[in-house]
Order: C-alpha cells, then structure tokens, then sequence
C-alpha cells in the first residue's frame, strides 16, 4: 500500500544512484514503463514541490484548506466536548504541526505524538511547541506509512486519537483507504493490564473532501495562476533526479478534472509533442497527447465516507461540514 505523506513539508532530498537500481528507482521505473504510465504523487513534493502546495493553499479555488480550517475554528468547543480530554493525540503526517496545535486549547490531550517521514523536520516544531504548551507530553515519531507501522511503547496505550486532516485520504483508493483506516482501528487495541484480553480505546478524527457542483472540483485542481500546473510538473524534474531521466518540462502540460464515475479528481502531464524519455537502463515513448497519471483524490458523501468508517471498525461517528457542505471533519469511535 502506498502512503502519501503529508504535503507540509519536504520529503528527503533524493540523490540518483545509478546500479544497482533502489527499490525506490525500480518502482518509479514500473510506473513509467506501465501501459497506463503512472507515477506516486509522493513525488510532488520535493523542496519545490512543498512551497506549491503552500502556495495552492493559499489560492482562491483551492477551497479545501480554508474550509477545514473554519470547520475547526466554528466548532472545535463541540468537537472537545464529544471527544473529551486526556486523549493521546497522534499526528499523521504532522509536518508543522500547525493543524493539531489549535486544537490544544481546547482538546487538552495528555500526549501529543507528531508522525512524519523525516523525525527530524518534526524536531524545530515539537521543540517550540513544547514550549507554548508545557503540560502536555510531546514525543515526535519518524515513520513510514508505506510499510506496516507499529507504534513504540512510548506512545500511551489509552485514548488514542488519530488525527488525519486535509483530506489526505483523499490520495488513496477504497481499498488502500480501508486498509490505513484498520490499520489505526487495530492500534486502538490495547491489552488490559491484567492480560486477559484487549480492549479498544480511541478515535479518529479526520477530514474528508466532499462531492461537490464539478466546476468547482475542477478549478480547485487547474487554477487561473498556474499554480498547480507547475506543481504537477515539478514532478518531472523530481523524477529527474530520482531517476537521473531527462524530462523536459516544456514538453509537458497540465491536465486535471473530476471524473465522476470514479468520484475523483485525476490528475495527469500530457505530453504536448511525441517524445522520447531516457534514463539509464530504459526508456519510453510518448506520443503526443499520451499521458502520465500523477495523482487521484477521491471524494466522498457523507454516506459514503460513514460507510467506510464502519467498515474500518469506526462507530458512533459524529461530523461537522462547512455551510455549503463542500467539506466535512469526522469523528468516529473505535469499536
Ligand atoms: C494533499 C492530497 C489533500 O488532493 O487536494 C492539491 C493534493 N493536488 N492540488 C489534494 C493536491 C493538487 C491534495 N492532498
């Protein structure tokens, strides 16, 4: 299964090396090579890559961000109130732990556990939040969700809570969604001290992008400025590296629609001429108008989405929606 880890920050820089190939090159290869060329949107964000994705937060048609936040900002007293406090907060894909840190005030969790790709990006951050909020014990994780993941014996066993914002769900199919969400429902198991047995304890909380009017869905991924255009290139330049292939970026544009059989936004560089992409030990052919599917973000119901959490073992949900129901935050108990 593939995890797309959180867009607020970098991932590490990537070096070429040639032979033997890396897994990571190997797999990047097969997605070129495939009859339907398709990449990992991990790839979106090198350096480059994670100041666009600011910049795409920031940009008017790009809803998702914004809204998310004044769903919290309209009813994060609530949201406390039905969680409830002393919980162990766990950040999936924290980068700069902003998100999690507005809910503090309020939420009052015992412990905070930020997860990223890369613990020591995740140190300046802990490091000064630790400071605003001397109370609340802080133990920063570096993990890779691609693989399966275990959380350490430092993370406290009890009221776990999963924090899952931004609609990173978004990147993952049904069945790679299910998968990550059980995958949290079964770290909600805890076995009781007097070892007879398990007990579930925790939550999630997370937000989801919604189903909306296809316009919208539409400029929210293909922006007046060009923003997410030279966000979905800078792909290519990634994989250069990566790969040490020779992508040009000029010989590439930018397609992106919802496509509503599927329920997704899909994301693809179209090659504006035929050419011809070459990298050590390969390459591929493309003829004009071929394309290379970069990234899909699904959204969802309502019904939808509580049916996913159901079927993950999550009960008892609760959610709360911007007042045009572009976007909804859920919280749902593990059973
Ligand atoms: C980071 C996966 C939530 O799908 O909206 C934004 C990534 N791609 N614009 C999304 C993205 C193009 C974003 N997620």
């Amino acid at each position: 299964m593939n995890h797309f880890s959180s867009p607020e920050h970098a991932s590490p820089p990537s070096t070429a090396t040639l032979s033997p190939a890396s897994s990571v090159q190997r797999e990047l290869q097969a997605g070129l090579l495939a009859a339907k060329a398709h990449t990992s949107p991990k790839y979106f964000y090198d350096n480059v890559g994670s100041v666009l994705f600011e910049a795409i937060c920031e940009l008017p048609e790009y809803y998702p961000t914004r809204t998310e936040a004044d769903i919290f900002s309209r009813h994060l007293s609530e949201m406390a109130h039905v969680i409830g406090s002393g919980t162990t907060l766990i950040d999936m894909g924290a980068g700069n732990c902003a998100k999690a840190a507005r809910l503090f005030p309020q939420l009052h969790p015992q412990q905070y556990v930020p997860i990223d790709i890369s613990v020591d990006h995740l140190q300046e951050s802990v490091k000064r939040l630790q400071q605003r909020f001397p109370h609340i014990e802080m133990t920063a994780l570096g993990l890779d969700f691609s693989t399966p993941w275990a959380l350490p014996d430092e993370v406290r066993p009890d009221k776990r809570l999963f924090f899952y914002p931004g609609s990173s769900i978004g990147n993952f199919d049904q069945d790679q969604a299910l998968a990550f969400l059980r995958q949290m429902h079964a770290a909600c198991q805890v076995t009781d001290t007097a070892g007879n047995g398990s007990v579930v304890d925790g939550g999630i909380l997370i937000g989801v992008d919604l189903i909306k009017n296809h316009k919208l869905l539409d400029a929210a991924y293909d922006d007046a400025l060009g923003v997410t255009a030279a966000f979905n290139l800078n792909l290519l330049r990634h994989v250069n590296r990566v790969l040490a292939s020779d992508f040009k970026v000029s010989d590439w544009q930018h397609v992106a629609f919802f496509n509503p059989d599927q329920a997704r936004i899909e994301m693809y560089l179209e090659a504006r001429s035929e050419v011809t992409v070459r990298w050590p030990g390969a390459e591929r052919h493309f003829a004009q108008g071929q394309r290379i599917h970069t990234e899909n973000s699904y959204k969802y119901s309502i019904p939808s989405f509580l049916h996913l959490l159901e079927q993950a073992g999550f009960g008892r949900a609760r959610y709360w929606c911007d007042p045009a129901g572009w976007f909804a935050v859920f919280y749902a108990q593990a059973f």
